[in-house]
């Protein structure tokens, strides 16, 4: 599959959230980091802020739910618009109700395990998900150091995803960059989040072509 760039919001102005959006035209997704101070200790945005972004842009949004009710929350925000609704392992209850509500509602259904958290068991759930995404830092804040010790995790993952016909997308999350998303692709990730590297940017459409570029073997 083609490499796909989704660019983190959580790096860009909150106060201008239309106008950030709109400067990275060539990004595949929009990542949106919903998180609620209880499943990570910071807090951000929700479904209100998501539904104005679903009006003022045309980039599928790419929703990841940091929050420890996904299962309440994760349906509405697939209702709602958005492209991809990405809810965490740690925290579902029930996720496969949760997946198959979120298919339901026409959005792409995400799974996302945190660094420790080991993707063998989640094998079993391959069919209800159309990505899975490792995260390459703790979850909870932008501009954190990429960690290598999930490397070997996104090549056990990247064989568990052939293993099951080679649909299922695979996206990192965390501390993504030029030299990173180099190691990131080779171990077999597809669809990479950049926060820090591309909205600490001065030419933003620049560093998604350069993240695109560097990600594609
Ligand atoms: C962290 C978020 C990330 C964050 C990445 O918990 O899930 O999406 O925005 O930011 P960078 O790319 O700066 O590490
Ligand atoms: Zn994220």
């Amino acid at each position: 599959m083609a490499v796909q760039i989704s660019p983190s919001i959580l790096s860009a102005d909150f106060a201008r959230l239309a106008d950030e959006a709109a400067a990275v035209p060539n990004a595949d997704w929009l990542h949106v980091d919903v998180m609620d101070n209880h499943f990570v200790p910071n807090l951000t945005l929700g479904l209100p802020v998501v539904e104005a972004l679903l009006k003022a842009t045309s980039t599928p949004l790419d929703c990841h739910l940091m929050i420890e009710d996904p299962d309440r929350w994760a349906p509405q925000y697939a209702e709602a618009g958005a492209g991809n609704v990405t809810i965490h392992a740690e925290a579902a209850k029930a996720p496969v109700r949760t997946l198959r509500q979120i298919r339901a509602a026409g959005a792409r259904a995400g799974l996302a395990l945190n660094p420790a958290t080991p993707v063998e068991p989640y094998e079993d759930l391959i069919g209800e998900v159309d990505m899975l995404l490792l995260m390459t830092v703790e979850p909870g804040f932008g501009g954190q150091k990429f960690l290598d010790v999930v490397l070997p995790k996104i090549r056990r993952t990247r064989a568990i995803i052939e293993r099951h016909g080679g649909e299922v997308w695979l996206q990192v999350d965390g501390g993504v960059a030029e030299d990173t998303i180099v190691r990131c692709a080779e171990a077999g990730a597809d669809v990479f989040v950049a926060g820090s590297a591309v909205y600490g940017a001065a030419d933003r459409v620049g560093a998604v072509e350069a993240l695109r570029a560097a990600a594609t073997l």
